[in-house]
């Protein structure tokens, strides 16, 4: 490959924009159409009564994702966020306690425990899956923590035995946050399924999509029973309540999702195996075309765990490949292919810890610390060595790969003129 570099004014590897995301078919349009022509579109009201839990729509996308999951009960939401805090309420995580989060993750993973005025801890993450790390999870327990959230960071499961080990010795909680990896299987089983509850996300961008929604899995009754409560205004249905009056039992929102968005999971949650599927398929061919490049790993799949790729991440070995990160992503860019620098900044660096501007904290009796160097991990791995992409999914294809493979060997091979060129 002989070409010039794009960022030096060559021409570049890929002019054409990556096929866009989601695929919504006629089935998706039908379905919602099919809802606007009978026009119920939400059918929750928030009394005791038939529908205190939503419609048919609902009740049908909730059936098959507990069925799917093989687990006693699913939840829908209006986000995953939602879920989230509902989560921490079901679970009895209380006002002043600590939850242990990941930094390096989304933001709700952590403020779903300031909306319950709880504080989150942040534990750094294993280098090679980016999930929590077990040993720092446990550095992170003290007599305020009540509760855990995993997260299943770009579609890979975390360390979820080391998780629950933590867990069950300290009598904790433990939330999955399955947003990024629907169908992920660790240890055979589906995320999700391994702590007290699990929580999705159908947000634009996810592997399925209800342009907004989430959903809570659980096994435990009492669990799902408090984050229907959430959901829909603290109503609390008592058996045989014939009353049907407003009347507050606790504190609850307004997270309920649409019966035209429930009709669209529906249909897009009979694609997850085939959509995961293909961004396995794409994955792994990606991986075969960059693998023994010296200086970049292609993403680790653990034994007897299934990664379901949400996004393609790579670690860059700045001193093996000798030029920086960012100016190898810069040059990538430049050949049309979108790749970014890093993920989410280490959470705790933000200015709502820094300050920690949350007004919970002027009521907590605890320490917990959010310095710079807390998670050297997540900080190591966003300042210089992570590189990612989202494109490794439907409807790209083996030739779209090509064209990542093709952008990065030639940045590869460039890259000494590149450095003499703008490392100066
Ligand atoms: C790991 C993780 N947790 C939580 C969320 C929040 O999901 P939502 O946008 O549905 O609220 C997202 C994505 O947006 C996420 O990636």
């Amino acid at each position: 490959m002989s070409e010039r570099l794009a960022l030096l004014g060559g021409k570049p590897v890929r002019t054409k924009p990556f096929p866009s995301h989601p695929v919504i078919g006629d089935a998706e349009k039908k379905a919602v159409l099919d809802v606007l022509d009978s026009g119920r579109l939400s059918t929750f009201i928030a009394v005791p009564g038939e529908y205190f839990n939503g419609g048919r729509k609902i009740r049908e996308f909730e059936k098959q994702f507990a069925e799917y999951h093989g687990v006693g009960h699913a939840v829908t939401f209006n986000s995953a966020t939602a879920a989230l805090h509902a989560a921490v309420v079901a679970v009895g995580v209380p006002a002043g306690a600590e939850v242990i989060v990941p930094p390096y993750t989304f933001t709700s993973t952590a403020t779903c425990a300031l909306m319950h005025n709880a504080i989150p801890v942040f534990a750094d993450v294993d280098e090679d899956v980016f999930g929590l790390n077990p040993v720092a999870v446990e550095r992170a327990v003290t007599p305020l923590t009540r509760a855990i959230i995993v997260v299943h960071l770009f579609g890979h499961p975390a360390n979820l035995n080391g998780i629950l080990d933590v867990a069950r010795r300290h009598n904790l909680r433990v939330i999955e946050d399955c947003a990024q990896a629907p169908g992920a299987k660790y240890e055979d089983r589906l995320v999700g399924t391994f702590g007290d509850c699990g929580i999705f996300s159908f947000t634009e961008s996810k592997t399925i999509t209800t342009g907004e929604g989430g959903m809570l899995i659980t096994n435990s009754e009492e669990i799902a029973a408090m984050a229907r409560m959430v959901r829909n205004h603290g109503e609390m249905i008592v058996e045989g309540q014939k009353e049907r009056t407003y009347s507050s039992s606790m504190l609850g929102w307004n997270y309920r999702m649409t019966e035209m968005e429930a009709a669209l999971g529906i249909v897009q949650f009979g694609k997850l195996e085939q959509l995961n599927q293909h961004r396995i398929d794409l994955a792994n061919y990606l991986s075969a075309q960059l693998s023994g490049l010296e200086g970049l790993q292609t993403p680790t799949v653990r034994p007897r765990a299934t990664h379901v790729y949400y996004v393609y991440p790579l670690t860059y070995d700045e001193k093996s490949m000798e030029i920086p990160r960012d100016l190898f992503v810069k040059a990538l860019n430049a050949e049309g292919i979108p790749f970014g620098a890093g993920y989410m900044r280490p959470l705790y660096l933000s200015p709502l810890y820094q300050e920690r501007r949350h007004f919970g904290y002027e009521h907590y009796a605890g320490y917990a610390s959010y310095e710079a160097g807390l998670c050297p991990v997540a900080e190591r791995l966003h300042e210089r060595e992570l590189i990612l992409t989202g494109v490794v999914r439907f409807p790209a294809t083996y030739d779209d790969m090509d064209d990542i493979a093709d952008a990065i060997q030639k940045v590869m091979e460039h890259k000494e003129e590149l450095c003499r060129t703008a490392c100066a």
